[in-house]
């Protein structure tokens, strides 16, 4: 039997800590759909043209996540993927992870209002700019990467209003998603609301 968690939001916002934190809860797969346009943005920074190159992604491509976790791809990613026919390239593959056999969390942009819309659960998961900015500021630290505060809130603005104002799959809460503002919580408070309204609708 099938049973999807949407878990959608802007950047950095701690999507993919929930994520994978409900998938090792219920036992279900995890998908985090912003590598699949990393790694469209990676094989256009490499000289590919990105149509081509969402065609034309293989496993292969997802399979070293570091080189896909630089702000240059995700800067790239966010350009690849106001594109409709990326969009379209990956549509197929998301909807069957999406209703496989056993239950799955996706986690991403448009997962509740476009890959998905029947999931079982949907969460728009947010916080402030700031907050997101100085998370993404300690991994990337962490990392390796020298960079600043500034610097990444900047990225992240510049992200979020890219993803927000596109016209295809623009990113925004489906009507039924359940908005969860991490701004004041911790990892645990976090992935306790997502794991509560996960077990709300499993019961219900
Ligand atoms: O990790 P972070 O939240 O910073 O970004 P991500 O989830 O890896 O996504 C990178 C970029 O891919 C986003 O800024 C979006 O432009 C795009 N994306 C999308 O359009 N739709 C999705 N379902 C997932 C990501």
């Amino acid at each position: 039997m099938s049973f999807t968690v949407a878990i959608d939001g802007p950047a950095a916002a701690g999507k993919g800590t929930i994520s994978r934190a409900v998938a090792a809860r219920f036992g279900f797969a995890h998908l985090d759909t912003g590598l699949l346009y990393r790694a469209v943005g990676r094989r256009m920074l490499a000289g590919e043209p990105p149509i081509a190159a969402a065609e034309a992604l293989t496993p292969d491509d997802l399979a070293d996540p570091d080189a896909l976790r630089t702000a240059a791809v995700a800067e790239a990613a966010s350009k690849v993927a106001v594109i409709p026919e990326v969009r379209a390239a990956l549509l197929d593959f998301q909807r069957a992870f999406a209703r496989r056999a056993g239950g799955a969390v996706l986690d991403g942009r448009d997962i509740g209002t476009v890959i998905c819309p029947e999931a079982e659960v949907k969460l728009f998961v947010t916080a402030s700019a700031e907050v997101r900015a100085e998370r993404r500021l300690k991994e990337l630290l962490a990392a390796g990467f020298e960079t600043d505060l500034g610097t990444v809130l900047a990225d992240v603005k510049s992200r979020d209003a890219r993803d927000a104002e596109r016209a295809s799959a623009p990113m925004r809460a489906a009507d039924d998603a359940l908005t969860l503002d991490t701004s004041a919580m911790g990892v645990a408070e976090a992935v306790a609301a997502a794991v509560a309204a996960v077990e709300a609708a499993r019961v219900g």
